[in-house]
């Protein structure tokens, strides 16, 4: 009977997994697989190697890493808005309750990774692709599946305020219809949920984020065993503790967390609640009996989620500093408008004699800019 049962979720996960394409997925307009090829050929190289350097001292930064590519493409779009620090005009996201857990080595690290790309490459790579593709890194240097990312993202000019950040990172409390209709404002399906929920195969999370299962009394839809435990971790309800997402293996990219779920040893409401909602629970079940069929599709929900609302060709601008927009943004921006403006007639650049690489001028250029400020000075 539990085995035809087995069989059931396994051929309902199928039926759901199947709505995703099997395909390397396009990428949206503005983005592609090889935006760098020309300007900075060395960026995955700069980027693994510095991760492969500092996983050594502290394989927790991984987990970093990948949630807050996740935090950001939640909240306006991959646009590394999560990465300002606030300004006059107010708090940042960072101050949102949800984001007070990043880890401030994701921050430096991303800071870190700016400093070494610009010495390599110059000025040319966005903030949001370096999350990105730290992110990917992050789960392929952990153990988890090899993909590639489509690059090309432009920073953000602003970031969002606190309540619409806590309005775009649902809850660790969030039942399943909660999160169904979180993500599907963001284009991102039942299947998408199941798929990334299941990044909680590394990392630690807070007391605070799942004593709501602990006390005052115990939710019933967790292993007694596994409760006990987290009891001896934390002790009240407010315990400023950490432990781990995945107790059977924590720094493993795998489908672990999947096979808690199944055994009730899952940490957040939000987790466990995939297990029992029927909308969820199949893909659950097919996940937790077969790893290469989960990387697949982190692979490709990964690709979806890193390319919500993102920002391409000359909008928003390449941060010199990824915690604050370039100074004088503003004034740049309307010089653009009005050269692309005056020129009606651009001609493409292969075709326009002189041409010299704009970044020497200014590098926080966009293509356009290139275009105009080319014609302007040949044209
Ligand atoms: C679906 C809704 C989600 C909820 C409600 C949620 C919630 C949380 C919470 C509460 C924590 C622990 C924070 C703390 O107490 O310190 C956490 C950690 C984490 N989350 Fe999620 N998360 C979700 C989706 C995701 C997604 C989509 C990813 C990535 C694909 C992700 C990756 C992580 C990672 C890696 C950690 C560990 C971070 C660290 O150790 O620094 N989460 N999440």
């Amino acid at each position: 009977m539990a085995s035809m049962l087995m069989c059931f979720l396994i051929f309902f996960g199928a039926t759901l997994a199947a709505g995703f394409s099997d395909t390397q997925p396009k990428p949206v307009p503005g983005l592609s697989y090889t935006f760098y090829k020309s300007t900075c050929p060395e960026l995955e190289w700069i980027i693994r190697t510095y991760l492969k350097k500092e996983f050594k001292k502290d394989i927790g930064l991984a987990a970093g890493l990948l949630r807050l590519h996740f935090h950001d493409c939640f909240v306006q779009g991959c646009d590394a808005s999560v990465l300002l620090d606030g300004s006059a005009s107010g708090p940042s996201e960072q101050d949102a309750p949800p984001n007070l857990t990043l880890r401030p080595a994701a921050f430096k690290a991303i800071n870190d990774l700016r400093a070494l790309i610009d010495k390599m490459c110059g000025v040319v790579v966005s903030c949001a692709d370096v999350v990105a593709v730290a992110a990917r890194d992050s789960v392929a240097l952990t153990g988890g599946p090899h993909y590639k990312v489509p690059l090309g993202r432009r920073d953000g000019l602003t970031f969002a305020t606190v309540n619409v950040t806590l309005a775009d990172l649902p809850p660790p409390t969030s039942n399943v219809s909660f999160l169904i209709n979180t993500l599907n404002k963001i284009n991102l399906t039942v299947a998408d949920l199941v798929t990334l929920s299941g990044g909680h195969t590394i990392g630690l999370a807070h007391c605070t984020s799942f004593t709501n299962r602990l006390y005052p009394t115990q939710d019933t839809n967790m292993d007694k065993t596994f409760a006990k435990n987290l009891k001896l971790t934390c002790p009240a309800a407010n315990t400023t503790n950490s432990t781990v997402n995945d107790i059977r293996t924590p720094n493993t990219f795998d489908n672990k967390y999947y096979v808690n779920l199944v055994n009730k040893e899952g940490l957040f409401t939000s987790d466990q609640g995939l297990f029992s909602d029927f909308r969820t629970k199949a893909l659950v079940a097919l996940f937790a009996s077969n790893k290469i069929l989960f990387f697949e599709h982190f692979a490709l929900s990964m690709v979806k989620m890193g390319q919500i609302s993102v920002l391409t060709g000359s909008q928003g601008e390449i941060r010199t500093n990824c915690s604050a927009r370039n100074s004088g943004s503003g004034l740049w921006s309307v010089v653009e408008d009005l050269l692309e403006q005056l020129l009606e007639f651009p001609c493409r650049p292969q075709s326009c004699t002189h041409w010299i690489p704009i970044h020497q001028v200014k590098s926080s250029s966009s293509s356009n800019l290139e275009h105009a400020l080319h014609l302007s000075r040949f044209g």
